[in-house]
C-alpha cells in the first residue's frame, strides 16, 4: 500500500458509506425488537456476531489509515500491559477464524477461559518483564500485528498454536502452529504483498497481504520478524519489538 496512489484513499473514503449503513440497519433491528422481533436465540446471536464484525471492519478501515501512520514513522507512545492486548488480538482473530471458539470464550468467566482455549489447542506462556510491568508503545499497532500472526496460525494450524510472550527490554512474543509449514524456499517471498502459498487453490484463504504489512509495521518499529519453519514442521512466527 502506498500513499501515493489516490485511487486507494477514494476506496477507503467510499467504503465507510456502505459500512456505516449495514452497521445502523443492524444496531437497529437489535435495539427495535419489540417492533421486529421476538427474535429467537440463534437470530440474537447472528445478528450480534454481523454487528461486532461490522464495527470490527470499520476499525480495519481506520487502521488503513494507522498503516499511513506508520509508512510516516507515526505512532503513538502509550504504556499498556501486553497481555491484555495478546488477548485482544486473539479474540479479534478468532471472530473471524474460529467464530465457535470465540462464542464460547464469551460465555467462559475468568476462570475457565484457560480450559476454554486449551480444548481447543490454544496454549499462552507468558515470562519476563512486562508480565509485571507495562510496555511502551503503540499498542493498535502491537494488536494488528499480532492479530495477523495469530489469524495466519488458527487459519494454518492443525491442532495446536501456541503464543509466548517474553523478553526483557525488547518484547518478544512468538506465534507457533502445527501446520503444513511454509517450505525454505517460499520462506523469502511470504512477506512480499499478494504472495499466497495456495495461490494455485481456486479460491486461496486469504489475501496474501496481511504479512507484508506486518513486515512493513515491524521494520518501521526498528523491530524485525523471524520465521522457523519447514515443510511438514509448522511454523514459529516471531516479532522483536524495542520499547518506544
Ligand atoms: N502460519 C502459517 N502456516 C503456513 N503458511 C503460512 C502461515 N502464515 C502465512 N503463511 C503463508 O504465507 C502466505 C502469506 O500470508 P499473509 O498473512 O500475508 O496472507 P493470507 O493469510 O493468505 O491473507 P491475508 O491477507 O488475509 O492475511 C499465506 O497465504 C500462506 O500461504
Ligand atoms: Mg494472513
Amino acid at each position: 500500500m502506498t500513499r501515493k496512489d489516490p485511487l486507494v484513499d477514494l476506496l477507503i473514503h467510499d467504503l465507510t458509506g456502505p459500512l456505516s449503513i449495514v452497521l445502523t440497519s443492524v444496531n437497529n433491528l437489535l435495539t427495535k425488537q419489540d417492533k421486529c422481533g421476538p427474535y429467537t436465540e440463534y437470530q440474537v446471536d447472528t445478528l450480534k456476531r454481523a454487528q461486532r464484525n461490522a464495527e470490527k471492519a470499520k476499525a480495519l478501515l481506520l487502521e488503513i489509515i494507522e498503516v499511513y501512520r506508520s509508512e510516516e514513522g507515526l505512532f503513538r507512545s502509550e504504556k499498556f500491559m501486553v497481555a491484555d492486548i495478546l488477548r485482544e488480538a486473539l479474540f479479534d482473530a478468532l471472530d473471524i477464524v474460529n467464530p465457535d471458539i470465540s462464542e464460547e470464550l464469551s460465555r467462559a468467566g475468568n476462570d475457565s477461559f484457560r480450559q476454554v482455549l486449551s480444548r481447543n489447542g490454544i496454549t499462552t506462556e507468558l515470562s519476563g518483564r512486562y508480565t509485571a510491568e507495562p510496555f511502551s508503545h503503540d499498542s493498535k499497532k502491537i494488536r494488528q500485528i499480532l492479530r495477523n500472526l495469530i489469524s495466519n496460525a488458527l487459519k494454518y494450524r492443525k491442532t495446536m498454536m501456541k503464543l509466548t510472550l517474553s523478553g526483557d527490554t525488547d518484547l518478544v512474543i512468538s506465534v507457533e502452529d502445527d501446520g503444513d509449514g511454509i517450505p525454505k524456499e517460499k520462506q523469502n517471498y511470504i512477506f512480499k504483498r499478494f504472495f499466497n502459498t495456495q495461490s494455485k487453490k481456486e479460491t486461496p484463504d486469504g489475501l496474501g497481504f496481511g504479512l507484508s504489512c506486518v513486515k512493513h509495521i515491524v521494520e518501521k518499529m526498528k523491530g524485525d520478524i523471524s520465521l522457523e519453519s519447514g515443510e511438514g514442521t509448522g511454523s514459529c512466527f516471531t516479532v522483536r519489538i524495542p520499547p518506544l
